[in-house]
């Protein structure tokens, strides 16, 4: 360890490009507020490597390391690359450098990856005016000028921005020193020619100097930070991606909505029936403005604050407006009752407006709504949230602070004579996760980072040591988890946070919503689980540290692949930080030992059944780990015909649970639905010809001007798809003379699949397990289960390994 606590150890690295930049050097802080730290490289391990970032970059850490003779316990600080970059790569980069100050107890820092790639053109000696054309894909690109002098590279842009490159190449051109411009950024590799046949030259900087370096991280971040000693702040939980739009899916979105004259599409007739079971939130439409304005006026009249118009939401909502904006809307039963909006004003959003339907108080709608806004706000840029309440208003205020807003100001006056408005403000993400079921955010304590190491009495040390606690980390899908489990088979902590409330209005989910979620909740995800582990072991020192851990194991796949890089880059940057082993996980083996949680002597030979969303597959387990799989689906999985089916009936999503509750009353015997691929030993499924079927029913329905019947409907669907899991099932314990049948996955939640299996197999003299029904959706807790049985064999992976979305039994 580095006695000298004048200078720092800092790993930097960056992903965001082909270029893997890692480097390790000495920060040195400068002793004025406006001068640069100084940086000294001790060892830098710099490389294009082609979309194989995530199985390169915690062996360049080491190797970095190794080179400059440290470990990691000597590192100090980590600093990591934001992008804008490919969004893979940012991510990657992010979650490890995430994973690796999480795990070593140290902060992070972010810096532009396109401030790097002008810094490294200093470092070159380049001086003068330089272009920096990062390559956005699909023929765009992130222009950022800067102006390079002895003292360092000086940006002239505020904001980072995406643009077509031909945009880059007029902009430029037209400029007054376009003359003197001279070009990097690996743009060029692809539109170099077009910048120069418009007489630009982007050949200035040599080639090899078109990436971002560890050194140009460094000198980045000196520049703008360079009076911070690293030791404190840095907060791995909010440095996120550096993003220049939302995903397509809400572009898309917000396109549609601005332009079309009704938000509200009736598809079916069935719309209202249902909205009432749902409260649904999407982005403000045009549409609305009316209905916000009315909702402004009861939440607001007479209460000084003068309600808007319905001109003064469409032109909040219109194109073009200078600043940008992010407003949204909870609907119920066709009304529309919450509104929240924000303005983006140099990395900060003003929160413009929130209020909420009076009969629909504390069921944490403004939470929700304010978490969209912000989370919009996040994508564009912003650090910080702030707004103005009334100082007299202690129920707003009180719900603001609940969200870790704090007071900054007052207004004195604001709202007329002798009425203040106390001005508050945060940092973002806004909500750290809680559970969407809570109706109110748990008090939201600042946190101190990097966290105080616990002094452990001898009896803790001794409770941990027995416990032997492996984390496991799930972000296959659309749902954030994080568990802990002892070495005995407790389970010490459950977390999960989920997106549903995200993809809801997509009616499935978006993958690049999933993904930029992923990196926005986990560190917050795996602190819960480290303090709810904590209690678990009755530590009053403090939460578990990563360092205490026995293993740390994460879902490798199947599933999204931009969901899954997010798990495994964190969890490989996290378990090679905390010396942990790294173990493995497939995430439908996650969902068959889910089992063991409610039949601990569950064992092979035994028949499994998995339906998810994903997969709808018969196994037949010889032995654990000894999977032969009998049949699959050859179209659709369970799950998603369930999501199809509700999305088809405009009832929102995830379909599985609404199509359960409606089928409750319904008779399953109403609707004759086919039942495919229904011959003796045929173990293949197939559910599109049903899903074809129970639109082609609806269509007839509405034709005939005859209302549906929901719960008939939903009834006679389920029966369909789980009289046919229960024949192919049935059919397999015989074929295989098994005594054993469990299930797993979403949709084994279901009570009446999980009554009817137990019901009719147990009467065959079958042990029937069904897995707790709330480990049968995604969730930690069943990865966990695996990791522990491959923590007690010893089964670990290297470092290298990489998320693998098509893995399978
Ligand atoms: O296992 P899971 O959480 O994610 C995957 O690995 O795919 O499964 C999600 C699926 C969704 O399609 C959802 O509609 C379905 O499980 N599901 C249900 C129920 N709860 C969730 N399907 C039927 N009945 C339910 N109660
Ligand atoms: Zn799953």
């Amino acid at each position: 360890m580095e006695l000298n606590c004048d200078r720092y150890l800092v790993v930097a690295c960056d992903t965001s490009t082909d270029m893997l930049a890692c480097a390790v050097a000495w920060w040195t802080p400068a002793a004025g507020a406006h001068e640069h730290a100084r940086i000294e490289v001790l060892a830098s391990a710099d490389h294009l490597c082609r979309r194989h970032a995530n199985v390169e970059l915690v062996n360049s850490v080491k190797t970095v390391l190794e080179d400059a003779g440290k470990t990691m316990d000597d590192v100090d600080a980590v600093l990591v690359g934001r992008g804008p970059g490919s969004f893979t790569g940012v991510r990657i980069g992010i979650s490890t450098a995430k994973g690796l100050a999480r795990g070593a107890n140290i902060p992070l820092h972010g810096v532009s990856t396109l401030d790097a790639t002008a810094w490294r053109a200093w470092a070159a000696g380049v001086r003068g005016s330089v272009g920096v054309a990062a390559d956005a894909m699909r023929g765009e690109v992130y222009p950022a000028l800067y102006r390079l002098d002895d003292e360092g590279a000086h940006r002239q842009f505020e904001r980072e921005r995406v643009v077509k490159a031909q945009v880059a190449v007029e902009e430029w051109s037209a400029l007054p020193q376009a003359g003197e411009l001279q070009l990097t950024g690996d743009g060029l590799v692809r539109y170099g020619a077009r910048f120069e046949a418009a007489g630009l030259t982007a050949h200035a900087v040599s080639r090899e100097q078109w990436w971002p370096t560890g050194e140009g991280l460094l000198l980045a971040a000196a520049a703008t930070m360079g009076s911070v000693p690293l030791d404190r702040d840095g907060d791995p939980a909010l440095v996120l991606p550096i993003y220049t739009r939302l995903s397509d899916a809400e572009e898309n979105e917000r396109r549609r909505l601005g332009l079309a004259e009704s938000a509200h599409v009736d598809t079916t007739g069935v719309a209202d029936e249902l909205a009432g079971r749902h409260l649904q939130l999407r982005p403000m439409g045009a549409a609305d403005a009316e209905a916000a304005s009315d909702l402004e006026v009861r939440c607001f009249a007479g209460a000084g604050h003068t309600p808007w118009t319905p001109t003064m939401f469409l032109e909040e909502l219109a194109e073009g407006v200078a600043a940008p904006r992010s407003w949204w809307v909870a609907h119920d039963d066709g009304e529309l009752i919450g509104i929240a909006g924000g303005m983006v004003v140099d990395c900060d959003v003003q929160i413009l407006d929130v209020a909420v339907d009076a009969s629909y108080r504390r069921q944490g709608i403004a939470r929700k709504l304010l978490a969209h806004v912000s989370y919009d706000a996040q994508m564009l840029g912003c650090k910080t949230a702030s707004l103005e309440v009334e100082a007299d208003n202690a129920a707003a205020r009180a719900l603001y602070e609940a969200l870790g807003f704090a007071e900054t100001g007052v207004r004195r006056g604001y709202y007329g004579a002798g009425r203040d408005a106390i001005v508050m403000s945060t940092t973002l993400p806004l909500v750290l996760p809680v559970d969407a079921a809570s109706p109110e955010p748990t008090a939201a304590a600042k946190r101190v980072w990097p966290a105080p190491v616990p002094e452990r009495t001898e009896a803790e040390r001794a409770a941990i040591a027995r416990a032997q606690p492996v984390l496991a980390i799930e972000s296959s899908c659309d749902e954030t988890a994080v568990a802990i489990i002892a070495a005995d088979g407790t389970m010490l902590a459950n977390q999960v946070s989920t997106q549903i409330d995200f993809h809801a209005r997509f009616g499935g989910v978006v993958p690049e919503i999933a993904s930029r979620k992923h990196v926005e909740v986990i560190v917050g995800v795996v602190d819960a689980a480290l303090e709810e582990a904590a209690a678990s072991l009755e530590l009053a020192s403090g939460p578990l540290m990563p360092r205490e851990l026995a293993a740390v194991g994460v879902t490798q796949g199947p599933g999204l692949v931009g969901a899954l890089v997010v798990g495994v880059a964190f969890a490989k940057g996290f378990a090679f930080a905390a010396g942990a082993p790294l173990i493995c996980v497939n995430h439908l083996e996650g969902h068959l030992y889910a089992n063991l949680l409610t039949t601990p002597d569950l064992k092979p030979p035994f028949i499994f059944t998995l339906v998810s969303g994903g997969h709808t597959m018969l196994v037949h387990v010889r032995a654990w780990g000894d999977y032969e799989v009998l049949g699959e689906t050859l179209d659709d999985a369970v799950g998603e015909a369930f999501d199809k089916v509700a999305k088809a009936l405009g009832l929102g999503y995830p379909g599985g649970p609404i199509i359960s509750r409606l089928a409750e009353t319904g008779n399953p015997h109403a609707i004759e639905f086919p039942r495919a691929l229904n011959r003796k030993g045929d173990y293949r499924f197939s559910l599109s010809g049903l899903k074809t079927a129970v639109m082609l029913y609806i269509e007839q329905e509405n034709k005939a001007g005859r209302p549906l019947h929901l719960p008939d409907l939903a009834a006679s669907f389920e029966a369909a798809v789980f009289d046919v899991q229960y024949k192919k099932a049935k059919a397999a314990l015989h074929a295989t003379g098994a005594k054993e049948y469990c299930i797993g996955g979403g949709v084994a939640a279901n009570p009446h699949l999980r009554e009817m299996m137990i019901r009719k197999l147990s009467r065959q003299g079958i042990r029937v397990t069904v897995p707790p029904q709330g480990a049968c959706t995604d969730n930690a807790a069943m990865i966990a289960v695996v990791a522990r049985e491959k923590y007690l064999r010893g089964e670990f992976s290297g470092f290298d390994i990489d998320a693998d979305p098509n893995m399978t039994l």
